[in-house]
């Protein structure tokens, strides 16, 4: 009997050694420690030996089944190791591999453009204030002078919100919100988006202006004649001649439109300048004094001067965009030219 059982343990070993799947492994156990395994049988016959063998057999029978379990647990370990390696292998990434380029995305033109005039004013001192887009009948047009019946009101081609609301048609009511504050001196500009009804190649229901306000004590028309000066030369190179106009604005007083040689041909005459040698660039002026007193701000004793241009205006010169819808279009093509 304990020659049968070593050769039982013998024989197993080799098995569990051969085995190469835990499938197998398992069938093994099975065939040897199962309930109607060949060990199981022998040390449930136990009852049937001689006292004197019983004992004996019983050890060595426990003994074998301690290193047979043993065996099949390091082999099914080693099997499970060798599985994972498998797949480990199997599933390798190689991250050596260069990865898919993201494009960077870059400022788009219009924000370009907008930067560039605050950079200037930046150093020319100017802060940078805002103001809502929604607006009241007071902010756009009351306040600067454009009473209910005034004839200015049809140029702005307003889009109305409701009753007493309506998108700003520029920019020029966030100078009547910063003076109310009634912090003074005032250097300030106020870029954002204004509204107006109105859509062909050189004009868009949304758009973007910059305004610019001064205001203080002995603030001249040649204060804002520098000041723009030194702008447009910086903005557009110091030999580009630029020329001061009279022109009409309800909210300064005297007002005048900026001229500067056209961009296409120099002065010559051309079809973008209709052969004026002129492009005009902005619109400006003293700060009339029926604004101060509409925010309490007294005439007699302080004086300024504002002025506002378009940003898309300014970037199509700039860069000879002929169409201001391929602004907005997000046409990579043309963005990419920038
Ligand atoms: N608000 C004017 C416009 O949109 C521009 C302007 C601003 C003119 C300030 C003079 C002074 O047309």
């Amino acid at each position: 009997m304990q020659n049968k059982l070593n050769e039982l343990k013998a024989a197993a070993l080799r098995d569990i050694h051969k085995i190469d799947s835990i499938k197998s492994l398992e069938d093994l156990k099975i065939k040897y420690l199962g309930k109607k395994g060949e060990l199981t049988a022998i040390l449930n016959g136990l009852g049937g030996l001689s006292k004197t063998e019983r004992p004996l057999i019983g050890r060595v029978g426990n003994e074998v089944k301690a290193a047979l379990t043993a065996a099949l647990d390091s082999r099914l370990s080693e099997l499970e190791d060798a599985e994972l390696q498998k797949k480990l292998t199997a599933e390798t990434i190689d991250i050596t591999l260069p990865g898919r380029r993201i494009p960077a995305g870059r400022p788009h033109i219009l924000t370009t453009t907008e930067n560039e005039i605050r950079q200037i004013f930046g150093e020319l001192g100017y802060t940078v204030a805002e103001g809502p887009d929604i607006e009241d009948d007071f902010h756009n047009f009351e306040a600067l002078n454009i009473p209910k019946d005034h004839p200015a009101r049809d140029m702005h081609d307003t889009f109305y919100v409701d009753d007493g609301r309506l998108l700003r048609t520029h920019t020029s009511p966030v100078q009547i919100r910063l003076m109310e504050k009634g912090v003074l001196p005032i250097k300030s500009i106020m870029p954002g988006r204004v509204y107006r009804c109105d859509a062909d190649v050189t004009h868009s229901p949304v758009f973007h202006q910059v305004e610019g306000l001064a205001v203080g004590e002995d603030i001249t028309f040649g204060d804002l004649k520098g000041t723009l000066e030194l702008f447009l030369r910086r903005m557009f190179g110091a030999q580009r001649k630029v020329r001061f106009r009279n022109s009409y604005f309800p909210f300064t007083e005297p007002s005048a439109e900026v001229d500067v040689e056209c961009f296409v041909c120099g002065g010559r005459g051309c079809p973008l300048c209709k052969s004026t040698g002129w492009i005009e660039i902005l619109g400006c002026g003293s700060v009339d004094p029926n604004v101060f007193q509409a925010v309490r701000i007294d005439p007699e004793k302080y004086s300024g001067f504002a002025f506002g241009l378009g940003i898309e205006r300014i970037a199509m010169l700039k860069y000879g965009v002929k169409d201001i819808r391929l602004f907005y279009a997000s046409d990579l093509r043309f963005l990419r030219q920038f």
